[in-house]
C-alpha cells in the first residue's frame, strides 16, 4: 500500500484493519467519472485564475482525461486499498505527472470534492430514473387505452364497493407516477447548486472563481454558504424520499398483481417468462417479481431511515459519518432502477382476463349505491334511500338472490317509487356508463382522462 497523502503528521502507518474499515473506494469507486469531471473544472479554474500555472492546469486536465480513458478501457483498475476514489485518482495523477499532479488539490478539500461528486453522480442517475418511470407510465397508459370498456370491481377495505373500469384503475397509477417524476424534477432542481470552493469548511484564501466551476459543471449557481456546502446531505434524503414513494407506488401495484393472479381473483395471467415455479409443487406459478418489488420497498425505506439517522446528530461541518450516505443512496437508486426495469416488461406481457373481472363485478352488491341513487332521483332523500337499499340487500342475502334477481314486488313492498326501470338502473353496464363525473370510471370520462394524461406525459 502506498503512503497516505496525509502521512506527514503521522509517525506510524495506518493499521490495516482501520484502513479497510475507513476505505470507501469499494462503493465510491463508481463515481470516478464525476470525480474527474469535477477535478477538470477545478483545474481549469485554477489555471484561469492564475492560482496554478496555466501550463500545469493544461497538463492536469490531459492527465485526468487519460486516467478516465484508462479506467473505462479497463487498463487502469481501481486499487481496493486506496482510501477513496478521490485519493486514488489524485495519487494516479501524481504518479503520471509528478510534481504537476500535486498542484490539483490547491484551494480544494475532499469535503467539497465529495459533495460535488455525489451531486454530479445523482444528477445523472435522476435523469435515468425519470426516463424509466416515464417509460413505465407510458406502458400503463397504453394498457389503459385497451381497457376503457373492461369492467372490474372497485374495492374499499378489499370489499367489493362500486364498479370501475380497468382503464380507470390503471390510470390511477399513471397519475402517481407523473407526480413521482415531478418530485424527481424538483429534487434535481434543488440539488443543482455547486459546493465546490467551500474547501474543507471555511472557503479559501485563494482568489477562486466559484461561478466558473459552477458553470462548467452545469450547476445553477455556487452554494451560498461554505459550511452548508460541505455539511448537508439533504439532497440525498430528498431523493431517497422520492425513491421511497416510487417504490411505494410499485409495491401497492405489485400487491394487487399478486392478488389478481391468485385463483381467488384470476383477473390476470402473468407471462411464463415473468413468473417462477416451485421446487416441490408442480402446479405452482408464482408472482416472484412483484413479491420482490414489494420486499425491496422495505429496503429502500430502510435507506431513507439510514440517511436521516446518519445526519440527525451531526455538528457542522463535515463528519466521517457522512461517508455512509453513499451506500444508502446508491442502494436506493440501484434498486429502483432494477425494479422499474423488471416491472415494465412484466406488465406489458401480462394477460388481462376480462371475463373474470366482469363476473366478479356481478357479485357482491356492487350496484347497491346505484339502487339508492335510483330512489334519490325519484325524489327520496339519500339517507332514506340508503336505508331501504340496505334492507333490500339483507333480504337478498337471506334469500340467496342479487339486486338484479330480486322480484319487483319485493322492491315495491319497501316503496312504490320502485318500478320496472330499476333493473336497468342497477345493471352493471348502466352503473359504469353513468359514472361519468370528471375523474370517474365511465368509458367517456376515462377517454377525457386519457387525453389529459397524454398531455401530462408529453406523448
Ligand atoms: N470518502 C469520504 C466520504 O465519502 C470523502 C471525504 C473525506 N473527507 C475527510 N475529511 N476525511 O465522505
Amino acid at each position: 500500500m502506498a503512503d497516505m497523502m496525509w502521512a506527514g503528521r503521522f509517525s506510524k502507518k495506518i493499521d490495516d484493519t482501520v484502513n479497510a474499515f475507513n476505505s470507501s473506494i469499494a462503493f465510491d469507486g463508481r463515481m470516478y467519472k464525476h470525480d474527474i469531471q469535477g477535478s477538470i473544472a477545478h483545474a481549469t479554474m485554477l489555471g484561469d485564475c492564475g492560482i496554478i500555472p496555466k501550463e500545469d492546469s493544461v497538463k492536469i486536465i490531459e492527465g485526468l482525461k487519460g486516467i478516465l480513458a484508462d479506467i473505462e478501457s479497463g487498463k487502469l483498475m481501481l486499487d481496493p486499498s486506496a482510501e477513496d476514489i478521490h485519493m486514488f485518482i489524485e495519487a494516479e495523477l501524481t504518479k503520471r505527472l509528478g510534481d504537476v499532479g500535486k498542484r490539483l488539490h490547491t484551494a480544494r478539500s475532499r469535503n467539497d470534492q465529495v459533495a460535488v461528486d455525489i451531486r454530479l453522480y445523482l444528477r445523472d442517475e435522476i435523469s435515468e430514473i425519470k426516463a424509466l418511470v416515464k417509460e413505465l407510465a407510458v406502458t400503463i397508459y397504453n394498457m389503459a387505452k385497451e381497457h376503457t370498456e373492461t369492467v372490474m370491481p372497485g374495492y374499499t377495505h378489499l370489499q367489493r364497493a362500486q364498479p370501475v373500469t380497468f382503464a380507470h384503475h390503471l390510470l390511477a397509477y399513471v397519475q402517481m407516477l407523473i407526480r413521482d417524476i415531478e418530485r424527481l424534477d424538483d429534487t434535481a432542481k434543488r440539488m443543482n447548486y455547486c459546493p465546490l470552493g467551500s474547501g474543507a469548511l471555511a472557503g479559501t484564501t485563494y482568489k477562486t472563481n466559484r461561478k466558473q466551476t459552477s458553470d462548467l459543471l452545469g450547476f445553477t449557481a455556487p452554494m451560498a454558504n461554505s459550511l452548508d456546502g460541505v455539511s448537508d446531505r439533504d439532497f440525498c434524503v430528498e431523493l431517497c424520499c422520492a425513491l421511497s414513494l416510487i417504490m411505494t407506488h410499485l409495491s401497492r401495484f405489485s400487491e394487487e398483481i399478486v392478488m389478481w393472479c391468485s385463483w381467488e381473483f384470476k383477473f390476470i395471467e402473468l407471462d411464463d417468462a415473468y413468473a417462477t415455479g416451485s421446487s416441490i409443487m408442480p402446479q405452482k406459478k408464482n408472482p416472484d417479481v412483484t413479491e420482490l418489488i414489494r420486499g425491496k420497498t422495505g429496503r429502500v425505506n430502510g435507506d431513507l431511515i439510514t440517511l436521516l439517522t446518519m445526519l440527525k446528530g451531526l455538528p457542522l461541518a463535515y463528519n466521517k459519518d457522512m461517508q455512509e450516505d453513499k451506500e444508502a443512496i446508491f442502494d436506493a437508486v440501484d434498486n429502483v432502477k432494477l425494479c422499474v426495469k423488471t416491472f415494465i416488461p412484466m406488465l406489458a406481457t401480462m394477460r388481462v382476463l376480462k371475463d373474470n373481472m366482469r363476473n366478479a363485478s356481478a357479485k357482491g352488491f356492487i350496484n347497491a349505491t346505484d339502487c339508492a341513487d335510483y330512489l334519490v332521483k325519484k325524489g327520496m332523500p339519500f339517507r332514506d334511500a340508503y336505508k331501504i337499499t340496505g334492507t333490500l340487500v339483507a333480504l337478498c342475502i337471506e334469500k340467496g338472490l342479487t339486486l338484479e334477481t330480486l322480484p319487483l314486488d319485493e322492491y315495491r313492498k319497501m316503496t312504490e317509487l320502485f318500478d320496472d326501470d330499476v333493473y336497468n338502473a342497477i345493471s352493471l353496464d348502466t352503473c359504469v356508463r353513468e359514472r361519468k363525473s370528471e375523474g370517474g370510471p365511465s368509458p367517456d370520462a376515462v377517454k377525457y382522462q386519457l387525453e389529459i394524461t397524454a398531455k401530462a406525459l408529453g406523448i
